[in-house]
C-alpha cells in the first residue's frame, strides 16, 4: 500500500517510528506551525511516495517531526487539492500516509470564507460537521463509514480549554478554484453552512473510515462572496494568514500539548 510505504518513508527520513498525532497546515496556517516547536527534519513533500508537490501559493510542500511535551508530531505543510487536479485518493494520501505513521489524531487546518453573520476575519473556527459539495469520495466499495460526530467532540471542547472565544460552524467544502459567486453564498447559507473552502471534506471522510479522530479548524480569511460586496482574492487569505499566526500557533501548541 502506498500511504505504507510512505509512512516507512517519514520513519526512516525522521528517525521517528510512531507519529501519534498529526497536523495538516492549510493556507493561511503554514506561519503558525513555527509556534509549534522546532521541526527537527524537513522533509520536502516530492520525495516521499505518493506525495505530489503543492502549486498553491501559501503551501509549502513540506513534513517535518516536531516533539511537543517529547511526544513527536507529524507536521503537514500544504495539501493537494481537487482543484490542481489531483483525484481524491491523491487527495487523501497525506491522512493516510499519517495514519500508517501512527497517528490516531489529525487535526485539519484551512482558509476559509465566513458565511454566517457575526464571524470576523482573522477568527479561527472549530468545524463541527461538513457539506461535502465536492460530489467526490475519497472511499471505493461498501464502505459506509457512519459520519456522525465526524468533528471529534471531545476534541473541540479541548481546544475551547486552550480558546474559550472560539466558536463552531459547519464548513462547506467545494472544488474551486473559483471562488463563490453571491447566488452561491446565499444557497450554502440556506443548506446551513457557516463557513466555505476548497478543501478537508475529503480528508476528514478518508480519516474517519480509519478510525482516527479528527479536529478541524477554519481560519476566517475573508467574508463569503456577497457578504459586504468586496472582491475575493488569495493574496488576502495569505495576509489573514500572516496576521492571525501568533494566535493560531498558539491554540495549535495548546491542542497538542492536550491531546
Ligand atoms: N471561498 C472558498 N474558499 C476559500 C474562501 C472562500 O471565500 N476563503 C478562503 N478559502
Amino acid at each position: 500500500m502506498l500511504a505504507a510505504q510512505a509512512a516507512e518513508a517519514i520513519a526512516e527520513r525522521t528517525g521517528v517510528q510512531k507519529h501519534r498525532v498529526a497536523v495538516v497546515l492549510g493556507s493561511g496556517w503554514q506561519e503558525a506551525a513555527l509556534e509549534i516547536g522546532d521541526p527537527a527534519t524537513s522533509i520536502p513533500m516530492g520525495e516521499v511516495p505518493g506525495f505530489g508537490s503543492p502549486t498553491a501559493q501559501g503551501h509549502q510542500g513540506t513534513i517535518h517531526s516536531v516533539p511537543v511535551n517529547d511526544a513527536p508530531v507529524l507536521l503537514l505543510m500544504g495539501r493537494q487539492h481537487l482543484y490542481e487536479g489531483y483525484e481524491p485518493a491523491q487527495v487523501v494520501h497525506n491522512v493516510r500516509t499519517a495514519i500508517a505513521a501512527g497517528a490516531e489524531t489529525v487535526l485539519l487546518t484551512n482558509a476559509a470564507g465566513g458565511i454566517r453573520d457575526g464571524l470576523h476575519v482573522g477568527e479561527p473556527v472549530l468545524i463541527s460537521d461538513h457539506i461535502n459539495l465536492t460530489l467526490r469520495t475519497p472511499l471505493v466499495g461498501a464502505d459506509f463509514v457512519d459520519l456522525v460526530d465526524a468533528w471529534d467532540p471531545e476534541l473541540r471542547s479541548l481546544a475551547r480549554e486552550v480558546d474559550p472565544s472560539l466558536s463552531e460552524g459547519v464548513y462547506a467544502g467545494l472544488t474551486g478554484p473559483q471562488y463563490e459567486t453571491p447566488a452561491e453564498i446565499r444557497m450554502l447559507r440556506t443548506i446551513g453552512a457557516d463557513l466555505v473552502g476548497m478543501s478537508t471534506v475529503l480528508e476528514a471522510i478518508a480519516c474517519r473510515a480509519l478510525g482516527a479522530r479528527v479536529l478541524g479548524i477554519s481560519l476566517v480569511t475573508n467574508l463569503a462572496a456577497g457578504v459586504t460586496g468586496a472582491h475575493l482574492s488569495h493574496a488576502e487569505v495569505l495576509a489573514e494568514g500572516h496576521a492571525a499566526a501568533p494566535r493560531l500557533g498558539k491554540l495549535l501548541r495548546g491542542v497538542l500539548e492536550r491531546i
